[in-house]
């Protein structure tokens, strides 16, 4: 059986799953705190980054290279660019993009540097096993793009020129990170995100009001698709 990687970006995103493992053992590694547990018989390694791109670099490699983890998982929390996603709702990434990546200077597209691409794919079969999960909860899911950048967005101008310009349906700031690592190092991996604002003049106020309850919809989901996962 696989070594399952959970990560967060921010405390709240991770409580919830560590409230429902057992047998867990902490270690300190890079100013951080790795925590290996099981749930239902699988192995996990859980671990929240800090906000960002580059800490969630570190932490993606870390799982990976320093505890041998073989598929990685993503939950926390984004502002909806899509009407269609209000508070509280789940939204897979099939790819992800960095919003904030531009060399457009030299004629390049936005989010795209020599040798990378705009948009990384996330494992079709953990999108597979997370539709199957939604389906037998009879939870509504979205599946679209998620752009990510070092930025908390809380401008409608902004958010809809990110929407406009990478097609993108929702925002955060770690899964695209997240997923240059995992591509890189051939680790298949997942995104999940449950909407805690709309990345609008409100986001700010939103944000702190619904990241607790909205971590807490995306990481019972995670637990849910370890179960499933075979
Ligand atoms: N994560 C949750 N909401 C966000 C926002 N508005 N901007 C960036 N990251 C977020």
């Amino acid at each position: 059986m696989k070594k399952i990687a959970i990560m967060g970006a921010m405390r709240e995103e991770i409580e919830p799953l560590l409230s429902k493992v057992t047998n867990i053992k902490m270690t300190q590694y890079a100013n951080n705190t790795y925590y290996e547990a099981t749930y239902k018989d699988k192995e996990l390694v859980i671990a929240y980054s800090k906000i960002g791109k580059v800490f969630s670099t570190l932490t993606a490699t870390i799982l990976i290279e320093k505890f041998g983890c073989e598929l990685l998982l993503f939950s926390g929390v984004a502002g909806a660019i899509s009407s269609e996603l209000g508070i509280g709702d789940l939204i897979i990434a099939d790819g992800l993009c960095q919003h904030d990546l531009d060399i457009t200077a030299f004629g390049h597209p936005h989010g795209f540097v020599p040798e990378g691409e705009v948009c990384i794919s996330t494992d079709i079969y953990l999108r597979n096993v997370a539709k199957q999960v939604a389906k037998a909860k009879n939870l509504k899911l979205i599946e679209g793009i998620i752009a990510t950048g070092d930025q908390f967005v809380a401008c409608s101008e902004r958010k809809n020129w990110i929407g406009d310009t990478f097609k993108a349906d929702a925002l955060e700031m770690e899964g695209a990170s997240v997923a240059v690592v995992c591509n890189a190092l051939e680790i298949p991996f997942f995104i999940l995100r449950a909407i805690s604002d709309s990345a609008d003049g409100s986001a700010d106020v939103d944000f702190d009001t619904f990241l607790a309850s909205s971590a807490k919809i995306s990481a019972d989901f995670i637990l849910d698709m370890v179960e499933a996962i075979e």
